[in-house]
């Protein structure tokens, strides 16, 4: 099989025959020998071992047939070589020994060590770089998102310690932004050299900020680290999360290709809110994959149908895949998407040549 590139193509703004697809989160959960597995290690336990990482991450580009894989790995993995001891709970998420409150915490934080503390995190990209036939994707959690982890303690609906940070001490705050900066600048950069094709931010739950709180005390970082990946060919991805459709018009100025979209604003108005600067990627409801198939269908083809109004457009979710997502659902849908963007744009070339 050769090498199936349709989906940097899309990154770059490249014309393409048939859409890219991927899911976020599409490693694992909603797949029965994935839970296999998780019977007897932990997400932990799996990043520590490179060949099951790996083979992890390659288990939904076989049974699902997308055109991207995605790192086996989770957001918080980089924050052990900083210095915050943390366990992911099954059915919780990642909960913080020490959380992080007072500015003599953030002082204790220490710079990244990716060679003696993530060494296995590069093993695996490694080992995909010689395996895979799609590109890889790796990624990073942003500074707010990871941030929210660290003060809270746990997963939050409100981020109201974070904010009262953020709030209240606003040169404290941004040190975390800075160290946190820091320390996602240097991780991605070891990912590009052992062989990621793409790398993508995930900022989760910065939709939780308004605009203005967000160009006053997120996005000074954001730019910062796009700007320090910018010399690297590799494609670029910032993901602002759940609810970033008001956020989208702060991010026009950011040097990065691709912007994920979440399902409440369409397309054709994201596109238009980050003036036709970047590929997007995006936004089925993943909740749709609740419905009987011909409504997902339905609800795809509508997506799709803006998506190829012009060049740079992947098929994606509007946020991750839930646990409880069916296999064979996620799986028809991907065919789904390559068949009717493939008739889609086969047409239009037509269109355009007649
Ligand atoms: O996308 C993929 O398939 C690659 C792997 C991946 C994981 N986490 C593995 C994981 C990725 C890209 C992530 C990112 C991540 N982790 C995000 C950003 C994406 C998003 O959903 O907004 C966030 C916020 C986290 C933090 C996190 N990790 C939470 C909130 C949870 C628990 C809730 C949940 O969704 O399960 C985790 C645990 C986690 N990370 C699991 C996996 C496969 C579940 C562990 C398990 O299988 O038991």
């Amino acid at each position: 099989m050769s090498y199936n590139d349709n989906f940097i193509r899309a990154c770059r703004q490249l014309p393409v025959e048939r859409l890219p697809v991927w899911y976020m989160r599409q490693a694992g959960r909603t797949d029965p020998e994935y839970r296999k597995i998780k019977e007897k290690y932990s997400l932990l336990e799996i990043c520590q071992q490179p060949e099951l990482a790996a083979e992890v991450t390659l288990m939904p580009v076989r049974k699902l047939g997308v055109d991207a894989a995605i790192l086996y790995s989770d957001i918080m993995n980089p924050v052990a070589s900083i210095g915050v001891n943390f366990d992911i709970v099954p059915n919780v998420g990642p909960v913080i020994e020490n959380p992080i409150r007072s500015s003599e915490a953030i002082d204790r934080l220490k710079p990244i060590d990716v060679e003696k503390d993530l060494s296995h995190v590069l093993e695996t990209i490694r080992i995909l770089d010689r395996e895979l036939k799609v590109p890889l994707i790796t990624f990073a959690g942003a500074p707010f998102t990871i941030a929210s982890y660290l003060i809270e303690g746990r997963p939050s609906k409100s981020y109201i310690r974070t904010k009262e940070l953020m709030y209240s001490e606003p040169e404290v705050w941004q040190r975390l932004m800075d160290k946190l900066g820091d320390m996602v600048i240097e991780y991605l950069k070891a990912h590009i050299a052992n062989g990621a094709k793409a790398v993508q931010l995930f900022d989760s739950w910065v939709g939780s900020l308004s605009p203005a709180d967000f160009r006053m005390y997120v996005w000074p970082t954001i730019r910062r680290i796009f700007q320090e990946l910018s010399s690297y060919e590799q494609p670029k991805i910032y993901f602002p999360g759940v609810a970033s459709g008001e956020l989208l018009s702060v991010l026009t100025e950011l040097q990065a290709d691709v912007i994920g979209l979440d399902w409440r604003v369409p397309i054709r108005e994201g596109r238009r809110r980050l003036e036709n600067r970047f590929a997007v990627q995006g936004n089925l409801d993943p909740y749709v994959l609740t419905a009987p198939m011909p409504v997902i269908k339905e609800q795809a083809a509508a997506i799709i149908d803006q998506g190829i109004e012009k060049p740079g457009y992947i098929f994606n979710l509007g946020h991750g895949l839930f646990p409880e997502a069916s296999l064979d659902k996620i799986k028809e849908l991907t065919a789904f998407v390559h068949e009717y963007s493939a008739g889609k744009l086969k047409s239009n070339t037509k269109e355009v040549t007649s």
